[in-house]
């Protein structure tokens, strides 16, 4: 057995695609590797495998050769646990000899992996985890996914031009929240509303309980909702249960609550509860009813957010390799990397070269029962602030 295949059955990994497309030149006959971590298995499986049906099928429409350099994608588990991430990424590195690290399902995951890609000078494609901060960890680090910051705004702005001025925010305590806490107060404020509550949830098993009625004793207008994609049926039934959502307190929140992953699970207490994100499985593009469809197909569930980062991941990772042809080299693909502009299905992205972060639309949606589309629940897009930066990062 050879030394990688010995290593993949020692660590369980998933090789998903280690067919040959036709001949490899001599000069680049060893496999190109790219390791997903990502958390299979505990609070945040969904965003595993949702990412994981985005890599099958994106290798499934794209082959698994680029400029005869045959493409090698293992996904390993980390369970959401940061320590083990940090191990399965040492391993990958110095074991497998892995050319790219990707993956990332939540910031803590992020953060502990960013000394191994500096260090390796390995680059490190996030394509989940979405605290603003995370690109500043390491040189290596591209990010295919979102920031919190950049999908906040735009809501706190909807949320002041529609006669909503006093807000409770409510946040999973950990550095996304901590971001949408912030930027949420600072841009409300800003457009002439008020803060007058700041609730943290933990992040682990969260009983929503008394932190709703403690949310329902601030009688705001609203309430600013951000929880981690898994989190938001929990939070929705919780709320529906307690009658807030005819107590007269508005749901506003970002589309990790209104996940599609879950989504059309919740019910009616989900109806008309407006929401800003960068993408949609209703995003009415042309690309993206095909990704839709494709994926549903192989899958028989919906893509969220999630997924189409990780299909963008793909594509970024592809064309960086395309642009070395077929060389690779940690240096040179991620220059290939900074500046690259394509379609996705959430419609065009830049990966801002200075700051290695995604560039994108962020829409403002509401959840609406679709009738052309089976009656099922969708975020449906009204409106669009175009091209948004990570606004943590705007000078
Ligand atoms: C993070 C995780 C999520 O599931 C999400 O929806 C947003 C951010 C994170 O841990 O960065």
């Amino acid at each position: 057995m050879k030394k990688r295949q010995a290593l993949h059955a020692l660590f369980g990994a998933a090789v998903i695609a280690a067919a040959s497309i036709g001949h490899a030149h001599a000069a680049d006959a060893t496999p190109f590797k790219i390791g997903f971590i990502l958390p299979m298995t505990g609070q945040s499986a969904s965003t595993g495998k949702q990412i994981q049906a985005a890599i099958n099928l994106y290798m499934a429409q794209n082959g698994s050769t680029i400029a005869g350099r045959k493409i090698e994608v293992t996904v390993k588990d980390d369970g959401g646990v940061a320590d083990t991430t940090r191990r399965i990424a040492q391993e990958m590195v110095v074991n497998d000899k892995i050319d790219v690290l990707a993956g990332f399902g939540l910031t803590p995951l992020a953060f502990a992996t960013a000394p191994i890609a500096t260090q390796s000078k390995t680059p490190m494609v996030v394509t989940a985890a979405a605290t603003s901060a995370i690109t500043e960890q390491s040189p290596y680090i591209v990010r295919t996914s979102f920031t919190l910051p950049q999908v906040t705004v735009p809501i706190a702005d909807w949320a002041a031009k529609n006669g909503i001025k006093k807000v409770v925010t409510f946040v999973a305590d950990y550095g996304p929240g901590l971001d949408a806490e912030k930027f949420f107060k600072s841009q409300f404020t800003l457009d002439g509303g008020q803060v007058i509550g700041e609730i943290r949830t933990p992040l682990k098993s969260p009983d929503f309980a008394p932190f709703l009625q403690k949310l329902a004793d601030l009688k705001p207008d609203a309430v600013f909702c951000f929880l981690p994609s898994g989190q938001g049926a929990a939070f929705m039934k919780q709320f529906g249960e307690r009658g807030l959502d005819k107590s007269g307190i508005r749901l506003i929140a970002t589309g990790d609550v209104t996940d599609d992953d879950q989504l059309n699970d919740m019910g009616d207490v989900a109806l008309g509860v407006v929401n800003s994100h960068h993408y949609s499985a209703a995003h009415p593009s042309a690309m993206n009813k095909k990704f839709v469809a494709a994926f549903e197909a192989a899958n028989h569930f919906r893509p969220n957010f999630m997924a189409v980062a990780g299909y963008d991941g793909m594509h970024l990772i592809y064309n960086a390799l395309a642009a070395t042809k077929g060389k690779g080299g940690g240096g040179a693909l991620l220059a290939a990397m900074k500046g690259q502009v394509f379609e996705s299905p959430r419609g065009q992205i830049l990966i801002d070269a200075q700051t290695r972060d995604i560039v994108q639309d962020v829409y403002i949606r509401k959840v609406e029962r679709v009738p052309a589309m089976g009656n099922q629940l969708f975020n449906v897009e009204f409106d669009v602030q175009k091209a948004v930066k990570d606004p943590a990062k705007v000078k």
